[in-house]
């Protein structure tokens, strides 16, 4: 099965290239990815010369591009390009509606218009907004999203739901919660905690660190994409996660103990404008229908996070410095393997 993922240089795509290569044999996988600072070939550089594995630089919001590279014919897209943190948001909501609404409509069109026969929409839990305590969020709730982030990803869902209706686009859409573990940019929280704390910097806690999140370990998350685009129902949605939503304070306290470091290092610091409290789901049909359950704790998963970060300091010090930005002009442009060589 040919499968293009889109945004594949980032976090949960790489880990999800990771998987699929490791075990997945009948996919061969072309990775569509704009590299914006948060795509870093680094990431995939032990897979780069894989026989099952190509990488096209183009933005997915680029009519032309993408259609060049859907001609190329796919049975399958995945995709997961978008910008994601929150906080660029309220900096700057531009690129997320390019990206994130343009870019989804820009692919939606050129899977219709190709003829793919399945489409796997990566969408987020931050879609349904705030949850009130002690409840959970179904695949019915409704759409009250509180960050320019989570507003262009609900209008993505809405695009996706209007070709389904239309056209009939097959198509699954996932809505999953914060997702941890290897390759994670260290701008979100966990990796900047772990980052921070590496270095005896203060750890900065948005508010009163009492905002309760979902973590799930990518590695599982991966899972769940491979099992929906296996068999998830087309014009589905799916819920996503762990099931145990836990405080953003408990999170860095657990992280400070694994690390050996004192929590003197927590500094509280202003809330971010609109912060959502709390995140559950309820994701039983995704569970019951495909058989899926998290292999990970979070103890273990977190444990391993922590050591994979400690194992990958340079990798860590090149997200910071920016190095890893150069990666793909020594490996690709200088090479030739650009879209303008791109055989269609
Ligand atoms: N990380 C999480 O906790 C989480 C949770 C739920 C849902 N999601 C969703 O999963 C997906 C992947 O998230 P992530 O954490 O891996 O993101 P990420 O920010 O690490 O990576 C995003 C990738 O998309 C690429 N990209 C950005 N704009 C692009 C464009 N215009 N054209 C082509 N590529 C572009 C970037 O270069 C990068 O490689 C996103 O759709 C996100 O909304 C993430």
């Amino acid at each position: 099965m040919k499968v293009l993922v889109t945004g594949g240089a980032g976090f949960i795509g790489s880990n999800l290239i990771h998987l699929m290569l490791a075990e997945a044999p009948d996919l061969e996988i072309t990775n569509l990815d704009k590299l914006t600072y948060a795509g870093n070939l680094e990431n995939l550089a032990d897979v780069a010369d894989s026989s099952r594995y190509r990488f096209v630089q183009a933005d997915v919001a680029d009519a032309n591009a993408v259609d060049r590279i859907l001609a190329d014919g796919f049975d399958a897209v995945l995709h997961l390009a978008a910008e994601t943190h929150v906080d660029r948001s309220l900096e700057d909501a531009a690129p997320f509606l390019r990206t994130n609404v343009l870019g989804t409509q820009v692919l939606l069109e050129a899977v219709r218009r190709h003829g793919v026969k399945r489409m796997v929409h990566i969408s987020t839990d931050e879609v349904y907004g705030s949850a009130p305590p002690d409840a959970s969020f179904d695949e019915s709730a409704a759409l009250l999203p509180s960050s320019p982030y989570s507003a262009s990803k609900a209008a993505a869902d809405l695009l996706v739901f209007s070709y389904v209706h239309t056209f009939g686009l097959p198509v699954v859409i996932l809505r999953c919660t914060n997702n941890y573990g290897p390759y994670q940019f260290p701008e979100k929280l966990i990796p900047l905690m772990i980052a921070n704390a590496l270095e005896d910097r203060p750890l900065p806690v948005y508010g009163d660190g009492l905002q309760a999140r979902d973590w799930i370990h990518v590695e599982d998350y991966s899972r769940a994409i491979l099992a929906a685009l296996r068999a998830g129902r087309a014009g589905e949605i799916y819920n996503v996660s762990a099931g145990r939503p836990r405080t953003n304070l408990e999170v860095i306290r657990t992280l400070l103990a694994l690390l050996g470091k004192p929590e003197s290092l927590i500094t509280f610091v202003q809330d971010r404008p609109g912060h959502d409290r709390r995140y559950a789901l309820d994701s039983s049909k995704f569970r019951d229908e495909l058989g899926w359950a998290a292999r990970r704790s979070f103890e273990e998963g977190l444990a391993a996070t922590v050591e994979w970060n400690r194992a990958n300091a340079a990798w860590l010090e090149r997200c910071r410095s920016g190095a890893y930005r150069d990666y793909y002009q020594r490996h690709y442009v200088d090479r030739g393997k650009t879209l303008a060589s791109w055989q269609g």
